[in-house]
């Protein structure tokens, strides 16, 4: 299959003439049940007809998805939130009103033209309603219900850039939207209403003090921050092998300057043994590293920086064919959970706390 890469502008409306008819066209692929990728502000999409149950198959042949992994809806105004759920909590209607347009996915019941195809087998669905102005064009023109995982290959890093969508999809789907760099960097945080009171299941831009200044009582799946082989963790996804680099990576935790030194040492022994290494770190450290590609995720102090980073970083380690890579740690307040979250996972939940 021959793949159509056009590019779209995320922020600047209205869109040009061409764009227009980059849409159009988007639109009519995912009517007539094929598959584009297409930006949002947290990372890439790829986007089937959510209640065509042959789109949501497509979805996971071309992502090499289990699937028993189930695909969020994405919908581009409130009104459509009715048709796709069988109720709508208090609780909904308040989170939509402080988060939508946003990176805010929401687990409600499921009404009955949503396919188990797209739930894979559930009888909840996970709704989100994107601000990325192009990502809501495209959903509207595509008949408004568009069901999207991240446009990786399963078990890699989720694309921030079309580079590695491209890298990818190429030849797995009708068509790419390039619309740049994503803005946060990181998946949306999910949220599951049906339990009480409602569950943190994948922490996010959106933080869970965030929710909690909306909702009052919210809870958080315990597998977010620790090891999880024992547990089953409620969001089916986040039980994959998940956002790894191919190299062995682990986080080391501790006052600045013991980092740096024992890293060092680490990295000294592992070119001894001709592995080729990496360090993840940040622009006031990144200088003092001797590894033979050593990568600033931005700067700790704003941590929206290394969200945005991170997973570009995580990529650019396996281009490289880097064997042995080594993390800072951040700290976990507002973004910094999801990064950990995310970090943790990369590395197998591999800490040196020294
Ligand atoms: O930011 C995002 O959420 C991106 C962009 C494209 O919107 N999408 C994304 O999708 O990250 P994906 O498929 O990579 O992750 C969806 C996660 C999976 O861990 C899945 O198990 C969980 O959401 N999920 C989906 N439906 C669910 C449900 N009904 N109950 C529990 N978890 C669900
Ligand atoms: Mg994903």
């Amino acid at each position: 299959m021959e793949t159509i890469v056009q590019k779209i502008r995320g922020d600047a409306l209205p869109f040009s003439e061409q764009e227009e008819e980059t849409l159009r066209l988007a639109g009519d692929i995912i009517r007539r049940g094929g598959l584009v990728a297409f930006p949002t502000e947290t990372v890439y999409g790829l986007g089937g007809d959510a209640l065509n149950p042959a789109s949501s198959r497509k979805i996971y042949a071309a992502k090499g998805r289990p699937s028993d992994n189930p695909l969020i809806v994405h919908i581009a105004d409130r009104e459509a939130l009715a048709q796709i759920v069988r109720n709508i909590p208090d609780s909904a209607v308040r989170l939509a009103e402080a988060f939508w347009p946003g990176p805010l996915t929401m687990i409600l019941e499921k009404a009955d033209i949503v396919p188990y195809e797209t739930t894979g087998g559930l009888d909840t669905v996970a709704v989100r309603m994107p601000s990325h102005p192009a990502a809501r064009e495209f959903i509207r023109r595509a008949g408004g219900y568009v069901a999207a995982p991240s446009a990786n290959l399963s078990g890699k890093p989720s694309p921030t850039v079309a580079k590695y969508v491209v890298q990818d999809m190429d030849g797995r789907i009708e068509m790419i939207l390039d619309g740049g760099n994503v803005e946060i960097g990181l998946e949306s945080t999910i949220i599951d209403l049906i339990s009480y009171p409602p569950m943190v299941l994948r922490p996010g831009y959106v933080t869970v003090q965030m929710l909690r200044d909306v909702l009052g009582d919210v809870q958080e799946d315990c597998t977010i921050m620790r090891d999880d082989s024992g547990q089953a963790p409620k969001a089916p996804g986040m039980k994959y092998r998940h956002y790894a680099p191919r190299g062995e990576l682990t986080i080391v935790d501790g006052a600045q300057e013991d980092v740096v030194k024992y890293i060092n040492s680490r990295l000294d022994r592992f070119r001894q043994q001709h592995k080729k290494t990496g360090v993840i770190a940040t622009g006031a450290s990144v200088q003092k590293y001797r590894a033979d590609s050593c990568k600033s995720v931005g700067d700790r102090n704003n941590e929206d920086t290394v969200a945005r980073e991170l997973y570009r970083v995580l990529r650019e380690f396996d281009d490289e064919n880097v064997e042995i890579i080594y993390a800072e740690s951040f700290d976990t307040d507002g973004i910094g959970q999801a990064i950990m979250n995310r970090l943790l996972k990369a590395a197998g939940h591999r800490v040196v706390y020294i």
